[in-house]
């Protein structure tokens, strides 16, 4: 990155950079992956370009459909220009299918549909390990009113609606998903972060039999292989819908 550019703040899978317009950010998806809280740790070559992509595609279809988002346009092939926003630390996972750490806690079986779509919360800290949080817990910290906690519960929804279909249509299904939100200078709430197979599971609905094909990040965690592939198939689908 131009040196003219100042690191704000580095995380996991990307790293955020000042923009001459000060209500601007400059995000580099890097390469690097993690599972379980960074105890594990990968570098895939071509995941940030593909997450940036990705994530572009799908930030413009969700414009398209009304939904804000910190996505402003691609500056390169992995990064992108997008609104500065004060990041809620909050991560709002909307479940369709029961897998991943909903089984591990409760005994609801892995492939389940849920009758409707389930919303976990988790307060993003890294030295807490992201807990599962309440609505009592979220307002004794203080952390947003109920108002703004609503909203971004109602904007998930809408989300995962227009997302359910659109990963229909290029033969995905979108088991569960990852957001987080943040405010604009105007006080707005902006869908932040991105959305890849990163933060997603998506299964390959152009399998004959009911065997479960992940084309997501759980090919990292669970040791599966074949991550860039799986990405790269994802991209190929959507560039060809859209
Ligand atoms: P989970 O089943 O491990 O709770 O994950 C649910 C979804 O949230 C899945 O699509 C992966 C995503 N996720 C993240 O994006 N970041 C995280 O730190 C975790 C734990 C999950
Ligand atoms: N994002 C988490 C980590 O940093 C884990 C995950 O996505 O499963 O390790």
């Amino acid at each position: 990155m131009n040196n003219n550019y100042k690191l704000i703040y580095e995380g996991k899978a990307k790293k955020v950079f000042s923009h001459n317009d000060e209500d601007k950010v400059i995000i580099e998806f890097k390469d690097d992956a993690t599972a379980f809280n960074a105890l594990k740790k990968a570098k895939f070559e071509g995941k940030g370009k593909l997450n940036c992509l990705i994530s572009a595609r799908i930030f413009e279809f969700l414009i398209e459909n009304n939904i804000p988002t910190h996505f402003i346009e691609l500056k390169n092939e992995n990064t992108m220009i997008a609104k500065k926003i004060k990041v809620i630390p909050l991560e709002i996972v909307l479940r369709n299918t029961a897998y991943g750490s909903l089984c591990k806690q409760t005994t609801i079986k892995p492939g389940t549909i849920l009758a409707k779509p389930l919303i976990d919360i988790y307060l993003k800290n890294d030295e807490l390990n992201d807990p599962l949080i309440t609505k009592d817990r979220i307002d004794l910290m203080n952390l947003i009113s109920s108002n703004d906690l609503d909203l971004i519960i109602n904007l998930t929804l809408k989300i995962n609606t227009v997302l359910k279909s659109f990963f229909k249509n290029i033969k995905l299904q979108l088991v569960d998903f990852k957001l987080e939100f943040g405010y604009d200078f105007k006080n707005n709430i902006l869908l932040g972060d991105e959305i890849s197979p990163d933060n997603c599971r998506l299964w390959d609905l152009k399998q004959k039999n009911d065997t479960i094909v992940s084309l997501d990040k759980d090919r990292f965690r669970n040791d599966l292989g074949g991550l860039i592939e799986a990405y790269s198939e994802i991209n190929r689908r959507i560039n060809e819908f859209i």
